[in-house]
C-alpha cells in the first residue's frame, strides 16, 4: 500500500464505503471531461492520485467493491500515455453463472434457440478462466506487429513494446494456414512462484510490497519502461481471435489447435464437452487442481464450439450469448481465532489483527485476518449495523474465513455453538500496547460522531509510530533513498542508529566515529554500505513537495503536498505558516490562504503537527541536513497570461492538452474546463464548438494556437 493512502488503515467500513461513492463519482465525471468533451478538468496527477486512493480502498475493503467498480480490467477506458488502439473486433466480455442451475439455464436457452435444428448436439469448449489481464495481439504476414490491452472493449492501449518482452508471445508466426491478418487473443497472467520471486526480491532491496499476481500483471504491462516489464517475467494463454482475414477451421477446437501449430501456449486443461454433465464434471476437476496450478483461475469459461452456430445465436449488450463463464465461489475455510493482536501504525491508529490457526483456503495458508477496527470485532458494521449475525469475535471462537483473488482474508462468520463456555468479549485496549500512552477515539468532527479507530497519542515517542514514520519517509513515493528499505529502518532503529529522519543524514558522520562500524554489521559490507551513504546524500535536496509529504502529516497525501509546495514555493514559508496557525488562538483560515482543493481537514491536520514541539523540533533537525529544492512556479511578472483564467477547446495541433495546461500553469495562469464570465483568454483550435460561441457571446478574448503560443513566450 503506498504511504499516501496510509489513511485507509483508519477508514470505518461505512467512512471506506462513503468516500469510494464520492470517488466513483469524482472519477466517472473527470473520465467524462476526459473522454467525451475533451476537456480535462483535473490533473492527469490528480486524476492518478483518486484513481490510486480509489484502488486502496477497494483492495483494504475487497467486501465494499462495487459490482460497477472502476477499477479491474474491464470498462477501464485507455488510459493516457499509450497510444489508443481501436480494436476492429470488440473484446467483449462473459455473462457470469456462480452456479449449476444458472449453466443448465444457459444451455437450455441454447436449446431452445436452436430447437428447430433437429438432432443437434450443441458440443461446448470448456476451459479455465485465468485471472490475469486480456490482450490482443496483431500478426500481419505472420509478424507481430501490434499489442494492445482490452481497454474499454472498443479502444485499448498500445503496450506492444511491453508485450514483445514476453517469452510466451512469439515474434512471428509461421506453419500451415497462417492468415494474411489475424489478431491472436488471450490472457497475461503471471505465475505464483514468479510472483513470490518478485515480491521476495523486492522486500529485500526495500522495494514496493506486490498485492496479488494479477495486479502485478496489470502493472507490468503498464510500465513505461519494457525493461521493467521485461524482469516481471510475464506469461501468455491463447484462447481466443479478433480480426482475421481468414480462419484455418470452423469452431473452436480446431483455432485452439491451429493456434498452438502456430507457437502460441494454449491452457492443456481445455476440453470439447458435449453435455450439461460433462461441462459440469470438467468445471469441478478444474476446480480441484485450482490450488496446485500454479496459476491464478477464478472460474471455467464455456464456449460453444461451432463458430457458424455462434454467429446465429448472436451477442447481447458487450456479450456473446455463446459463451459463459463458471465462476468459483469464494474460497472460505473454518478455523479457530487464537488471538487478537494489535499493530500500531504510522499515524498510530490501531488495528487489531486476527490470528488464526493456520489453514489452508484454495491452496494458501491462512494464518492471519484483518479485523478493523473494535466495532468491527463488537460486530458493529461502519454504518452501525450488525455484522456476522451481529456475533462478537472471542478469542476461542470457531470462525469462517473466506478469500476471494489473493486479498487479505476476511473473517465472515462466527460459529456460535462452537463458543468456549470461558470465551470472554474482546477488550480493546485503551492504552498503546507499544509504548503505554493513552489511546483514544476522536471525535470525527465532520459527522460528531466518533471515529471507529483509536489512535496512540504518543506520536513519535511511540516506537511502532516512530518506526512506521521513517519507513514513510524514506519510501519510493517520498524520499525515496535507496537502500533503505522497511527492513533496514526496523533495524536501524532498534540499534539506536536511526531514531528520527535527521538520523538519517547524520549516519554516515556517526558511523565514522564508530566503533561499530556499520559495514561490519551483518547483511551489510563495504560495498552497500557505500551504495547507501550515496544515496542518503543523493536525497539531501529534494523536491519541496515531495519532502512535504514525507514529514507525514495526517491527511496530507501526494497531491495535498504538491498543492502546498506550489502555494508556498519554500518549506520556510510553510513552516511559518503552519507555525501561525498553531499558535495560541491562531486561526487556520485567518493564516492560511485559501487552496483551491484543500479543506479544513487538512488545514487542521497541519496545525495539529506543527502545535506538538517534537515535530518542529524534528523537523528543524532535519533541516539542519537537508535543503528541499524551492518549487519553482515562473510566473514571469511580464507574462501577460500570469493570473489570468485560460479554457483550452477544440484540437491543438502543437501542443497535446497535458502540455498546454502545465504551460499555462507555469506561467502563473490557471486553466479552467469551461466558460463563463470569470475566463480571460479562450485557446480555440479546429473543432472548436459551444465554449467558443460562448465565449464569443460574453465577449472573452479568443485565441489561436498559434497566438497562445506567441503569448506564452514573451
Ligand atoms: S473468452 C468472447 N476465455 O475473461 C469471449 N476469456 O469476462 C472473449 N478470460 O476479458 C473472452 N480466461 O480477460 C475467454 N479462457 C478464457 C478466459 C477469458 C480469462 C477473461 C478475459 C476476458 C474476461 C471476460
Amino acid at each position: 500500500m503506498s504511504a499516501g493512502a496510509a489513511e485507509i488503515e483508519g477508514l470505518s467500513e461505512g467512512e471506506a464505503r462513503a468516500e469510494l461513492d464520492r470517488l466513483q463519482v469524482e472519477i466517472s465525471r473527470a473520465d467524462i471531461a476526459y473522454h467525451q468533451n475533451d476537456s480535462p478538468e483535473i490533473s492527469d496527477a490528480e486524476y492518478d492520485a483518486l484513481k490510486l486512493r480509489y484502488r486502496e480502498i477497494e483492495l483494504a475493503f475487497p467486501e465494499l467493491r462495487r459490482a460497477d467498480s472502476l477499477t479491474g480490467r474491464v470498462g477501464a477506458p485507455a488510459a493516457e500515455g499509450f497510444a489508443k488502439v481501436r480494436h476492429a473486433v470488440p473484446m467483449l466480455s462473459l455473462a457470469k453463472a456462480y452456479t449449476d442451475d444458472d449453466v443448465t439455464a444457459f444451455i437450455e436457452g441454447g436449446h431452445r434457440f436452436f430447437a428447430r435444428d433437429k438432432d443437434l448436439v450443441l458440443e461446448f469448449t470448456t476451459e479455465p478462466k485465468i485471472d490475469g489481464l486480456s490482450a490482443s495481439l496483431r500478426y500481419e504476414k505472420g509478424v507481430f506487429v501490434r499489442g494492445a490491452t482490452r481497454g474499454d472493449g472498443s479502444v485499448g492501449e498500445d503496450i506492444t513494446a511491453n508485450l514483445r518482452t514476453i517469452a510466451d508471445i512469439p515474434q512471428r508466426i509461421t506453419g500451415d494456414g497462417v492468415p494474411d491478418v489475424i489478431e491472436i487473443r488471450g490472457e497475461v497472467y503471471m505465475t505464483h512462484a514468479d510472483f513470490q520471486a518478485l515480491k521476495a526480491r523486492s522486500a529485500a532491496d526495500g522495494g514496493q510490497d506486490y498485492v496479488n499476481p494479477r495486479n502485478t500483471a496489470a502493472g507490468s504491462l503498464r510500465q513505461k519502461d519494457p525493461t521493467i516489464t521485461a524482469q516481471r517475467k510475464l506469461r501468455f494463454f491463447a484462447y481466443a481471435w479478433g480480426e482475421a482475414s481468414s480462419l484455418p477451421a470452423d469452431n473452436q477446437w480446431g483455432m485452439i489447435e491451429a493456434i498452438r501449430r502456430w507457437g502460441f501456449p494454449v491452457n492443456p486443461l481445455t476440453r470439447r464437452t458435449a453435455s450439461i454433465d460433462e461441462m459440469i464434471e470438467q468445471y469441478r476437476l478444474i476446480e480441484a487442481q485450482r490450488a496446485t496450478l500454479g496459476y491464478d483461475i477464478d472460474g471455467v469459461v464455456y464456449k460453444l464450439d461451432r463458430l457458424d452456430l455462434r454467429e446465429r445465436w448472436g451477442y447481447v449488450t458487450g456479450e456473446p450469448r455463446w459463451a459463459l463463464a463458471h465462476k468459483f465461489p469464494a474460497e472460505q475455510a473454518t478455523t479457530v481465532l487464537k488471538a487478537i493482536d494489535i499493530q500500531v501504525g504510522r499515524t498510530g491508529a490501531l488495528t487489531p489483527v486476527a490470528r488464526l490457526m493456520p489453514v489452508t483456503v484454495g491452496g494458501v495458508v491462512v494464518e492471519n485476518a484483518t479485523l478493523h477496527n473494535e466495532d468491527y470485532i463488537r460486530g458493529i458494521g461502519g454504518d452501525g449495523e450488525p455484522i456476522r449475525g451481529g456475533y462478537d469475535l472471542r478469542v476461542g471462537d470457531t470462525v469462517v474465513i473466506q478469500r476471494a483473488g489473493d486479498v487479505i482474508p476476511q473473517i465472515v462468520a462466527v460459529i456460535p455453538e462452537k463458543r468456549p463456555s470461558d470465551a470472554a468479549p474482546y477488550v480493546f485496549p485503551d492504552r498503546c500496547p507499544v509504548c503505554g500512552s493513552e489511546a483514544k477515539r476522536e471525535l470525527n468532527e465532520k459527522t460528531g460522531r466518533l471515529d471507529a479507530v483509536r489512535r496512540c497519542t504518543g506520536e513519535l515517542v511511540c516506537p511502532a509510530q516512530a518506526v512506521e514514520q521513517l519507513k514513510h519517509f524514506v519510501a519510493r513515493d517520498a524520499m525515496d533513498i535507496d537502500g533503505l528499505g522497511d527492513k533496514q529502518v526496523t533495524q536501524f532503529y532498534a540499534e539506536g542508529r536511526i531514531m528520527r529522519p535527521a538520523d538519517i543524514f547524520t549516519l554516515k558522520a556517526r558511523d565514522e566515529r564508530s566503533l561499530k562500524k556499520l559495514k561490519d554489521v551483518e547483511g551489510f559490507g563495504a560495498v552497500s554500505v557505500k551504495k547507501l551513504f550515496d544515496a542518503i546524500d543523493a536525497a539531501r535536496e529534494p523536491e519541496l513537495d515531495r519532502f512535504i509529504f514525507s514529514l507525514g502529516i495526517r491527511h496530507v497525501g501526494e497531491t495535498t503536498a504538491a498543492m502546498f509546495a506550489k502555494t508556498f514555493s519554500t518549506i520556510e514559508a510553510f513552516r511559518e505558516t503552519a507555525l501561525s496557525a498553531a499558535s495560541e488562538g491562531g486561526d487556520i483560515h485567518a493564516v492560511f490562504p485559501s487552496i483551491d482543493g484543500i479543506g479544513d481537514t487538512v488545514l487542521r491536520s497541519v496545525r495539529d503537527f506543527f502545535q506538538n514541539a517534537r515535530n518542529v523540533e524534528a523537523l528543524d533537525e532535519l533541516l539542519k541536513e537537508v535543503r528541499p529544492r524551492p518549487y519553482v512556479v515562473t510566473i514571469s511578472a511580464t507574462s501577460e497570461v500570469a493570473g489570468k483564467t485560460v479554457v483550452f477547446t477544440g484540437s491543438l495541433e502543437k501542443l497535446t492538452r497535458g502540455e498546454a495546461k502545465a504551460m499555462a500553469e507555469r506561467l502563473g495562469a490557471k486553466v479552467a474546463g469551461s466558460v463563463s464570465k470569470n475566463t480571460d483568454i479562450v485557446v480555440a483550435g479546429p473543432g472548436a464548438g459551444s465554449k467558443l460561441t460562448q465565449a464569443q457571446s460574453l465577449g472573452v478574448r479568443v485565441v489561436t494556437e498559434d497566438e497562445w503560443l506567441v503569448m506564452a513566450a514573451k
